[in-house]
């Protein structure tokens, strides 16, 4: 091994297990199990070293958006991006977008891996040692002051706070993943982004962002929830809402990409311009969530005295995708980007990876669940749309019985309203149907059954 922060040959309980994240080795520690496929909710064991199976959809799709904008140059045109994973631990984020996202793109990609914590760096740097060499990476030359760091295969690896590494530098990509709420850092990243720059956001305080947790929902987010079928979705409107807020405070207008409540944590992605004129935009578009008489809910900037009662918010009314750049992200398109290769599995054999075909079967489960149905949904989540919970439509219909999700959608879609299954656990549909005419799809398919 070569050099670590701690000066130590090598990492307490190196080299571990082996597990494959995506196209990418993880070296896990002793005590931790193999993952289940698809594990799902918050990590039980948050140490050192520790790899959260549950974040790997997260991260499948954080590479794919980077792999989109440097191919599609939506963030910095045929420019370098430079990529700051700010809370990076044992590194797997930054060792993905490393081998997964095209060759060449990758000398656009500069990348900087930050962390407070010693042990989880030098786990991260000994995990370089089996990924696969991309080769040529060139480092970045650097004006900016930089704590100093440590570099593999194009990788810079650094020990500070992570507000400290967002000061001391400039980015076109900032990844904030902490444990719990991401509250403290969101400043930071809009600062430390460019003219245009992306903010990947990962929150796991989700009792605060529903509002099971009031307290905490309104100290830390100044959000008002209310716990219904829609606190997934305000969860995830009320973190838009708070970055939108803080960026209009600088100047900075945000554009949503694709932001989503993924299990046990909502996930935002969200392209940042300075722009006064977009910041006061961006401001008509926060508001409450109400629901009324008649229809599930309306979105208002300012509820009345009477409907406050009923209203969830502050949070982000606008859209939540964007469409162009989600329609992209297909299932076709993970499995080509993140699905292990048969030269990947035999690397990582080489190292003592043990892979069954069934572990490649799930793998690929995995993957294209990450991104199941969002290039669908697309076309809907990026303007306004009605948000309905199938399971919830009998007793608003009245009727005894459903179609299947698939027929009622291809019901209302033949009937020339937009509609498409929203990725979440619990089934949803998006819709630019008015309510009555969901109303009246269920009941026809009552009447002709
Ligand atoms: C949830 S983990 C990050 C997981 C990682 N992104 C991944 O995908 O595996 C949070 C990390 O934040 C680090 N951390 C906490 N506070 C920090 C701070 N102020 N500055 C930098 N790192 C910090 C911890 O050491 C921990 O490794």
């Amino acid at each position: 091994m070569g050099e670590s922060f701690s000066g130590d040959e090598s990492p307490e309980g190196w080299p571990g297990h082996l597990w494959c994240e995506g196209r990418t080795l993880v070296h896990l520690k002793d005590d931790q199990s193999r993952p289940s496929h698809m594990p799902r909710g918050p990590a039980a064991k948050s140490g050192t070293g520790f790899m959260n199976p549950a974040m790997a959809p997260a991260r499948t799709r954080s590479v794919l958006l980077l792999q989109d904008a440097l191919e599609h140059g939506w963030v910095n045109g045929d420019r370098p991006i430079r990529a700051l994973d700010a809370l990076c631990a044992t590194g797997i984020r930054v060792r993905r977008w490393r081998n997964e996202i095209n060759p060449q793109h990758q000398h656009r990609l500069h990348i900087t891996a930050n962390d407070l914590d010693t042990n989880a760096l030098d786990w991260a740097l000994a995990s370089m040692v089996s990924d696969a060499f991309v080769g040529n990476i060139t480092p970045i030359e650097d004006e900016q002051v930089q704590p100093e760091f440590i570099e593999q295969n194009g990788i810079k690896f650094q020990q500070a706070d992570a507000r400290m590494a967002m000061v001391q530098g400039s980015f076109q990509w900032i990844d904030v993943d902490p444990f719990g709420s991401p509250i403290t850092f969101i400043d930071g990243a809009l600062q430390a982004l460019g003219r245009v720059g992306v903010l990947e956001v990962t929150a796991t305080d989700t009792a605060a962002l529903t509002g099971s947790s009031a307290t905490s929902g309104m100290r830390r987010y100044g959000h008002k929830g209310i716990v219904d079928l829609y606190a997934h979705d305000d969860a995830v409107r009320v973190l838009l809402g708070t970055i939108a807020t803080r960026a209009a405070q600088l100047d900075r207008a945000i554009e949503p990409i694709l932001a989503l409540f993924d299990g046990h944590h909502v996930r935002v992605s969200v392209r940042v311009r300075k722009s006064k004129q977009g910041a006061d935009r961006n401001r008509e578009l926060m508001g409450w969530r109400v629901r009324t008489e008649g229809k599930p809910y309306k979105f208002t900037n300012h509820p009345t005295p009477e409907e406050l009662e009923q209203a969830s918010g502050p949070l982000w009314i606008g859209p939540l995708w964007n469409e162009e750049i989600c329609s992209r992200l297909t299932e076709e398109y993970a499995v080509e980007t993140c699905l292990a290769q048969p030269s990947d599995i035999e690397r990582g054999g080489s190292h003592g990876l043990e892979w069954a075909d069934s572990d490649q079967v799930y793998a690929e489960r995995e993957i294209r669940r990450s991104v199941r149905h969002i290039a669908q949904a697309a076309p809907l989540l990026s303007g306004e749309h009605l948000l309905l919970a199938y399971d919830q439509l009998p007793r608003m219909a009245e009727v005894g019985s459903l179609p299947t999700m698939e027929r009622l959608i291809d019901a209302l879609n033949e009937a020339g309203h937009r509609t498409a299954r929203v990725p979440d656990l619990r089934p949803f549909l998006a819709t630019k149907a008015p309510f009555q005419a969901v109303i009246d799809a269920v009941r026809s398919f009552e009447s002709t059954e």
